[in-house]
């Protein structure tokens, strides 16, 4: 029996013309996308930025990250933490970008150039979750083990990147994704300066760099399809965005709150990491990236198409006002967290 699929679902949408397309554009992409890569012995390591356990000094300096660690909100951790196990959810990426149709590393060790990005991009990426895992743990502010079950649980749930397997769909969802978590851990970096901890703060700018050299290898991705299929990559992205750009931590859960996700999206949103209007100002950043509203000779479904995600920022605009005056009215609420031995913060 086909496991069911919800409504609206689809997979493999590309037809055999499409799939021709993204072969003859690996010549592109060897050119033009590998080259936002960096070579391993030019990148920074999550050991070039922790106190080596083999130096004399290593306990001296983790009396340093903790004496740190001290002024540092717990509202801060919990979107710490947040961000950190969204990124030590990797398998699943690398498992959804090899999910789609045409550009998927068919043997593991793919000498095509969309397969060799897939496998450094994960490379690169995996740097990330495992620096800020290892540098939150030593700040002894933090309970490990329910962190750890929270990753657990959230890489056997997966995420719905409502991709259908397909790459434009899913180079959309990318570009998105790369900016939305550069905005995030650049406004991380920028607290952990705040409260004192001039290390943290380098980590995750450091990671933020990161994020936007993806952002900008994915998005000239998308520029290439909208120069080589307007139509199809404009439909798409009306697609994903009436779909909305789900969050890749959504199935987020610690075996006790079951609604963790937003929880956490709510502190995010009320300290300033990452909130509904950056949703709006990543779309029109990618409007005017992508110069969607100036794009001519498009078919009578993609000027729809076109029509809706030029007027979409405007109306995630009025949508966010409207919620913003909400939270302004809402009595505060405080919510325990078990990340930071249930110690309560406001949502
Ligand atoms: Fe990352
Ligand atoms: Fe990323």
């Amino acid at each position: 029996m086909k496991p069911k699929m919800s409504k609206g679902d689809k997979s493999h949408s590309l037809t055999q013309e499409k799939l021709e397309m993204f072969r003859f554009l690996e010549g592109w992409a060897e050119e033009n996308m590998l080259t936002f890569l960096k070579r391993v012995e030019d990148s920074w390591q999550p050991q070039d930025f922790l106190p080596d356990a083999s130096s004399k000094s290593f306990t001296d300096e983790v009396q340093d990250i903790k004496a740190r660690a001290e002024g540092i909100p717990d509202e801060c951790y919990v979107c710490l933490v947040g961000n950190m196990i969204t990124e030590e959810a990797l398998p699943t990426y690398q498992s959804l970008l090899n999910s789609f149709d045409g550009t998927r590393d068919e043997t593991g060790v793919s000498m095509k150039s969309w397969a060799r990005w897939t496998r450094s991009w994960t490379a690169e990426e995996n740097r990330h979750g495992d620096l800020l895992n290892k540098y939150l743990y030593l700040t002894g502010r933090l309970n490990m083990k329910q962190i750890e079950k929270t990753i657990h649980y959230l890489i056997s749930s997966g995420m719905d990147m409502k991709a259908e397997s397909s790459p434009y769909l899913g180079f959309i969802y990318t570009s998105f994704q790369e900016r939305a978590t550069f905005i995030s851990h650049g406004n991380t970096a920028r607290l952990a300066k705040v409260h004192g901890d001039v290390t943290l703060a380098k980590i995750c700018g450091t990671i933020a760099a990161d994020e936007k050299r993806h952002e900008m290898a994915y998005t000239k991705v998308v520029e290439k399809l909208f120069n080589v299929d307007p139509n199809t990559t404009m439909v798409s992205l009306a697609d994903m965005m009436r779909k909305r750009i789900t969050m890749p931590a959504a199935l987020l859960y610690d075996g006790q709150d079951h609604n963790l996700f937003n929880h956490y999206g709510a502190v995010a949103q009320r300290i300033g990491v990452y909130t509904t209007k950056d949703y709006g100002d990543i779309l029109d950043f990618f409007l005017e990236r992508w110069r969607v509203g100036e794009i001519t000779g498009l078919s009578p479904e993609g000027r729809e198409a076109q029509e809706y995600v030029c007027g979409l920022a405007e109306r995630i605009r009025k949508l966010e006002e409207r919620a913003h005056t909400r939270s302004m009215n809402k009595r505060s609420q405080m919510m325990p967290f078990s990340w930071i031995f249930n110690r309560e913060v406001e949502v």
